[in-house]
């Protein structure tokens, strides 16, 4: 690791703060949150200690997707500001340390986008060809939908011109055709304009889908689809050497190796780990290490400038769709059992304090462990406060509802009125009486001082971001032992995903070298010399230590 990589790869020690600015705090009293209430909060993330915000899409929008049904892929959501108050936003990130990163919608845009009202005017329209059309009446296609709960099929059919479209996500939502060599000029000029405004760089969505549309298209691409990922990230490169593309990419992990352009690194920089997530669900919900054990032995060996995202939660559903049906039962007997808690048969609809029972030691072990595991952290908007969610609110709006600031009205979100809230604010035993960020941002006991914690020591330990990772043996079923180790230091974290207390022993220290362990977290010396480190554990108990020369500095 070189002091030139750990600034050019920033994000490979980053920690990621996920937002949708319209739910994150309203300046102007309007019920919507804004980029101005956003650049008054800066200093809030700043003292979590996050250095990389994601800004959910805040393009002007039909909002029938919650955003991600875009209009203009240049401007800024009129009810949200302007584009002087969003770089006002990035400018103030930047002073604080913080990088921001933005969505970038490659494979649909809504059908109120003039590019596709313009497409569905006639086949000889010059923007025809920017959308996917078959001529024949499609086959079943009811198994590929990602939202059963709206449609049966990726087609539908275009009434003025007598073809169908293809729409993965749905009907509004018309697939780009990115095999078509104008479509990729203009998504360049996208990415080029919001890096040109400051932005470091994208969280690049549903990507599969769009690489796979290269083929449906038929296009002059389709036989080496990624072709087109590869030029976007050469492009980005070209204009600016250190953003970075965060891609979603929900596949197996072999399927998601080509994404990364396999051994040449040329395609997204960093994919979310959907498999690791899912699978430490499936270990909490049994109390056992083996799934997630097994997750991680599984994930391929990276390209050096490549780099896993590791979440529990965003702003979709908490998807299980990796799982087999049984294991994703066991799930949903543990976290969700009730229909109103799970969505597309595949998910639930909760944030992770609910599904945790509200039990502080089990949700601090579940970030404790994300936080240790190699790769980036990233969190979405309040799970450092531990929000809940509001199961009456449709879908995936549940774990979309406004910050809680405060105790006061609306939790301290907005000054208007209740009822003009964009939505309203989690009402039961997670509402802003007893969850906020003002209570917890001065109490040390706190979740929100917890993250803080956790936030600073992953940036300040770039072994978990660079270093090499392995699974250390022990005998206890409910634990999950690993290291990350770069040069001379080392990071031992231990894990108890069951409720009972464990004593052990690890052979960690280095023969002959003195090696110190200090426990990071409590900032106690516990152990120096060749000896076996004697860990007692209680339930949902972990510890990190980390190893290094006697008389080291604690720095890397
Ligand atoms: C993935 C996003 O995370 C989700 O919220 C959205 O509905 C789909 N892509 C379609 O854009």
């Amino acid at each position: 690791m070189r002091i030139t990589d750990t600034s050019d790869l920033w994000w490979k020690s980053a920690v990621v703060y996920c937002l949708d600015v319209e739910t994150f705090y309203d300046a102007d009293g309007d019920g919507v949150g804004d980029l101005a209430g956003l650049a008054q909060r800066i200093d809030y993330l700043a003292e979590l200690g996050i250095n990389c915000l994601w800004l959910m899409p805040f393009y002007p929008s039909p909002d029938r997707d919650d955003g991600y049904d875009v209009t203009d892929f240049y401007g800024v959501d009129p009810r949200l500001g302007d584009h002087g108050r969003l770089v006002e936003v990035i400018r103030t990130a930047h002073d604080r340390g913080i990088r921001v990163i933005v969505d970038l919608l490659i494979n649909h845009t809504s059908d109120a986008h003039p590019w596709f009202r313009s497409a569905r005017e006639s086949v000889d329209s010059p923007h025809r060809d920017y959308y996917v059309w078959r001529d024949t009446e499609p086959p079943d296609t009811s198994a590929e939908v990602v939202f059963p709960d709206q449609e049966d099929s990726i087609w539908e059919h275009d009434e003025r011109t007598g073809q169908w479209y293809l729409h993965h996500f749905y009907r509004h939502q018309p697939d780009l055709n990115v095999g078509n060599p104008a479509v990729v000029d203009e998504l360049m000029r996208v990415i080029g304009f919001w890096l040109e405004l400051g932005v470091d760089g994208f969280r690049v969505d549903a990507v599969p889908f769009f690489v796979e549309d290269v083929e449906t298209a038929e296009s002059h691409l389709a036989g080496d689809p990624h072709q087109v990922l590869k030029e976007l990230r050469a492009f980005l490169g070209r204009r600016r050497g250190d953003a970075v593309l965060l891609g979603e990419v929900n596949l197996p992990y072999e399927a998601q190796t080509t994404y990364f352009g396999g051994g040449d690194g040329d395609e997204l920089q960093m994919m979310f780990d959907f498999v690791t997530m899912q699978a430490s669900y499936l270990a909490m919900a049994r109390g056992e290490a083996a799934p997630l054990a097994a997750a991680l032995a599984g994930r391929p060996e990276l390209h050096p400038r490549c780099q896993w995202a590791t979440f529990l939660r965003n702003h979709d559903e908490l998807t299980l769709d990796q799982l087999s049906e049984e294991e994703r039962q066991e799930v949903f007997a543990a976290f969700g059992p009730e229909e109103s808690m799970q969505v597309y048969d595949r998910g639930l609809k909760r944030r992770l304090p609910t599904m945790l029972g509200g039990d502080p030691r089990r949700v601090r072990l579940a970030y404790s462990l994300m936080f240790s595991l190699p790769g980036t952290p990233s969190i979405y908007y309040g799970e450092e406060i531990g929000m809940g969610e509001d199961l009456q609110a449709a879908g995936r709006m549940a774990v979309r509802t406004p910050m809680q600031w405060s105790r006061a009205r609306n939790g301290g979100f907005s000054a208007a009125e209740p009822e003009q809230l964009i939505q309203r604010v989690v009402p039961d035993g997670y509402g802003p009486e007893h969850v906020n960020a003002a209570d917890q941002r001065h109490d040390p006991d706190s979740l929100f001082s917890f993250i803080k914690a956790l936030v600073a020591v992953r940036r300040s330990c770039p072994e978990l971001g660079w270093g090499t990772f392995a699974l250390i043996e022990q005998p206890h079923p409910s634990v999950l032992a690993h290291r990350c180790d770069l040069d001379e230091v080392s990071m031992v974290a231990v894990h108890n995903l069951g409720p009972d207390p464990v004593t052990l022993s690890l052979d960690v220290c280095r023969a002959g070298d003195g090696t110190e362990a200090l426990d990071v977290l409590s900032h106690q010396l516990v152990a120096a010399g060749d000896e076996c480190l004697e860990l007692v554990l209680e339930g949902y108990g972990h510890r990190w230590l980390r190893l290094r020369p006697e008389g080291a500095l604690d720095l890397p």
